[in-house]
């Protein structure tokens, strides 16, 4: 039995005649780019994330940049995040001209250390932007408080934790924005590129729809210099009719990530995910440590079980932030979570059977070893 990372075709064939109207509705109407579909999946995902306003665009990179432009930051500026992101994060700053500065995440959580940030707040400090990596939230209380008494933004990276909580509370609501990414692998993934930011700020959620459409509000007369950043009516389409499903594909993941726990428990040398009191993980990603990843990584998919790597390089020692002179033993944290973190297969449709064969394995290999 082959176990995939990952697997879209399988949820694809349980909604693909839903799919199909939806589709054939955009090309009856021709709303392709922006329109009725966008709007009505806008109003949908922001009631989903507990906010008042969402804005789609073309990806979660442009969900970043666009928040980050909406909130002025420019040129100059500074802008706190972890380096054990996907790169998008950095990238965003980078290209509001602004400087990405890092501070080391909690072991446990693999999410920004609240004890860390005041130390790396300076007077050219715009804004934080903590990612909710994996599908579990960073600690928002906390780091909220800092950012209040400061005065400074706050963006949640929430591209891997669409649905998940905070005491209660939903990605993207606690922060002054929250930035989703749908690439098709994510928990709500479209079939293609598209992207949302969610607010409760009015005026912030008309400047990001200014930024992503030219810069204009009336057909154009352009008061601002901004982009094409629009989501498409096909992506908007598809996002709907699967964000009915989404409550239910994360209650199944999160029950996938107990079964992991529970058949990979008791043992010294994996240590799995921790879900914190504060949290409801939706397990964008089942990642456990192990001191011999790679040789396990291997030997998985020598048996036909593949797993993933969240992430090898850490952006601080990646060759494209080489400028910013940070060095190896800056971030040790993050250091450690790239040498030893690999990503089980997880998805929504994850048979008890894969997941049993899994952990499996994981067991020889590591009696083996040991
Ligand atoms: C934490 C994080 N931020 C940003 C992004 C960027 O999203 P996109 O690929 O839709 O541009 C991703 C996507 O993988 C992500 O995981």
């Amino acid at each position: 039995m082959k176990v995939p990372f990952l697997d879209i075709k399988v949820q694809y064939a349980s909604i693909q005649d839903e799919i199909a109207v939806a589709l054939q509705q955009v090309l009856d109407s021709t709303a392709f780019a922006g329109g009725p579909f966008v709007e009505r999946f806008e109003k949908n995902f922001a009631s989903f994330c507990q906010c008042e306003f969402a804005v789609g665009v073309g990806s979660g990179t442009t969900a970043l940049w666009m928040a980050l432009l909406g909130m002025g930051v420019s040129e100059g500026d500074e802008v706190i995040t972890t380096p054990n992101t996907f790169i998008a994060t950095a990238e965003a700053i980078s290209f509001c001209g602004a400087k990405p500065v890092f501070v080391d995440v909690d072991e446990q959580t693999y999410n920004m250390h609240p004890d860390l940030l005041e130390g790396a707040i300076t007077p050219k400090t715009k804004a934080i932007i903590p990612v909710h990596l994996f599908g579990q939230m960073a600690d928002m209380d906390r780091i909220m408080e800092i950012a209040q008494a400061r005065g400074l933004f706050v963006i949640e990276d929430a591209c891997q934790a669409h649905g998940a909580e905070y005491k209660g509370r939903r990605a993207g609501s606690i922060g002054d924005a929250g930035c989703f990414s749908f690439y098709p692998g994510k928990n709500l993934g479209a079939y293609g590129e598209a992207g949302a930011i969610v607010t409760n700020n009015a005026e912030l959620a008309e400047r990001m729809r200014m930024f992503r459409d030219h810069g204009q509000g009336k057909k154009y007369y352009h008061s601002l210099v901004g982009w094409n950043a629009r989501m498409d009516g096909f992506q908007a389409a598809v996002l709907s009719v699967k964000l009915k499903y989404l409550p239910a594909w994360n209650d199944a993941r999160r029950q996938n990530a107990q079964l992991y726990n529970d058949l990979l428990a008791g043992m010294d040398s994996v240590i799995t995910p921790m879900e914190a009191d504060y949290a409801k993980h939706v397990y964008h990603v089942y990642a456990i440590r192990s001191q011999n990843r790679n040789a396990l990584i291997g030997t998985l998919a020598e048996k036909d079980i593949f797993c993933g790597i969240h992430y090898p390089v850490p952006i601080h020692l990646q060759e494209a932030y080489k400028f910013l002179d940070y060095r190896k033993g800056s971030f040790p944290i993050a250091e450690k979570c790239a040498e030893q973190l690999v990503s089980l297969p997880m998805f929504a449709e994850l048979s008890q059977e894969q997941a049993e064969r899994v952990s499996h394995e994981i067991r020889c290999f590591l009696k083996v070893v040991v």
